[in-house]
């Protein structure tokens, strides 16, 4: 029995870690999310009735305790909007079960206008979701970040912001050419965030520390996927923190239990949102079909996902780098019914073979792909709950996988609704 199981995506994010999360959520204590904000989607399906977390932990619809550790960037607005919808969706006492880091660092209005203006101007275009991200950890790089203890520090607030405020409306206006807005407006409105999110507002790593000595079980959700990381992703095209399972300590500020699981969430093919390589991208009927099926739209902006087959390469590597040895499979049903099914085993560029993603992220743009093809499975997925009723087609794509990449398949997942799960074997 473990105490800690930590859940990561593998590939560009999207993995389904959100329905992972729910399912594992049953048998938690807590849930905790310890990097990225609210540019994560995670999408939880229960009796039929979608809810797309950005911010909050994804084990908010089952019994957990919520907690957004310091690792976290916050924009409040969202934070509230957030709040607001679950409330509405009947969810009890939210203000004793979501608690929220006060170490954590703001997303505050200039970061979006910021993010925005980079997007929108010609050439670098990472393919943000705009929601502030990069320019907030780059002021927490920077030092010049505001935390959410700072809200209720009303003079050190006031000067901190003063001094961005000057230094971001220049940029605002004289490089980027954009509007902005004042800030005697901008106080008033975070007067009444800072009263706003107060009940919320505790000692995360304590609370974390005394409950993981009580023996309680704790999930970490992760946010988008190995393949984004600040260092180990496609850089540049990745987002602004580390999305490796050793940030779950460091973004709680607490030791992970003795026993953790290190689970990593894999899709049975390949999505991206956003720029950057992706060598097995079908820009065909095939990958129309992969986002048709799978409903591949991007949850935090609706952009529609780049779809492809399976890059076994770049799961190995993030497994490589992440240190994970188990994984659990989503999606499987998106690829029931078609004939074969292809599975990118290693790259070729420049007439010789790679079989890992080089740090000259250009080099990956040039590669393609070198495929092996599997035997397709026509059975609908939705009603099977036991390994021993998976198809001998999909147990051969499963088996292959594990043995590529050296690693176990705890679990697939066989739809976007909860209940949608063979359980190989239980996390908790
Ligand atoms: P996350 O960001 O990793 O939580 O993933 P998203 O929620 O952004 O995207 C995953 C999408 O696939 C969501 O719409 C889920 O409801 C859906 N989903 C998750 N697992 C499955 C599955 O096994 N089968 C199907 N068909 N959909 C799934
Ligand atoms: P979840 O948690 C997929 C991508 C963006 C862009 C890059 C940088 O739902 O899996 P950012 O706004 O972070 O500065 O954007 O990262 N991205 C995601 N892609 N899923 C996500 O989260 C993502 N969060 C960021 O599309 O390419
Ligand atoms: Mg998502």
């Amino acid at each position: 029995m473990v105490q800690g199981v930590v859940i990561i995506g593998v590939q560009w994010g999207d993995e389904g870690k959100g329905k992972i999360v729910d399912y594992y959520a049953a048998s938690a204590d807590l849930v905790a999310r310890f990097q990225g904000g609210n540019n994560a989607g995670h999408t939880l399906v229960v009796e039929g009735k979608q809810t797309i977390l950005h911010l909050i932990p994804s084990g908010i619809l089952q019994n957990s305790t919520c907690l957004i550790g310091s690792g976290v960037v916050v924009d409040p607005d969202n934070f509230l909007t957030e709040i607001g919808v679950l409330k509405k969706m009947g969810i009890p006492n939210l203000e004793n079960r979501i608690f929220l880091s006060d170490r954590c660092h703001l997303i505050l209005d200039y970061h979006k206008h910021l993010d925005a203006a980079r997007e929108n101007r010609k050439g670098g275009k990472i393919g943000t979701t705009k929601r502030g991200i990069g320019p907030a950890y780059e002021d927490r790089a920077s030092r010049r970040g505001l935390r959410i203890a700072d809200l209720f520090n009303e003079s050190v607030f006031e000067a901190k912001l003063k001094e961005n405020w000057d230094e971001k409306n220049f940029l605002l206006k004289e490089f980027y050419g954009v509007e902005t807005v004042s800030m005697d407006q901008f106080m008033t409105k975070y007067r009444e965030i800072a009263r706003q999110l107060k009940p919320f507002i505790r000692d995360v790593a304590q609370i974390l520390h005394d409950e993981v000595s009580a023996g309680k079980k704790v999930l970490y959700e992760g946010a988008q996927g190995v393949l984004l990381d600040m260092d180990y992703g496609t850089y540049p095209y990745v987002t602004s923190s580390h999305t490796l399972p050793s940030q779950a300590a460091l973004g709680t500020a607490t030791r992970l239990p003795k026993d953790t699981l290190f689970v990593g969430i894999m899709k049975a093919y390949s999505t991206r949102v956003g720029e950057g390589p992706f060598p097995t991208e079908l820009n065909d009927a095939m990958g129309q079909r992969l986002r048709d099926t799978g409903h591949e739209f991007g949850a935090t902006t609706g952009r529609p996902r780049r779809c492809g087959w399976l890059d076994l390469v770049a799961v190995r590597y993030a497994l490589r780098v992440s240190g994970i040895k188990n994984l659990a499979v989503t999606k499987a049903d998106v690829l029931s019914g078609l004939k074969e099914l292809k599975v990118c085993t290693s790259y070729q560029l420049d007439g010789k073979k790679l079989e890992t993603l080089p740090a000259d992220t250009s080099l990956l743009s040039r590669a393609t792909p070198v495929y092996e093809t599997f035997e397709g499975w026509g059975e609908d997925l939705s009603q099977l709950h036991s390994a021993n009723s998976i198809p001998n087609a999909l147990k051969n794509y499963l088996r292959f996988i594990e043995d590529f990449t050296g690693s176990k398949i705890n679990l697939v997942s066989t739809g976007a609704g909860r209940e949608a799960v063979i359980d190989i074997q239980k996390a908790f």
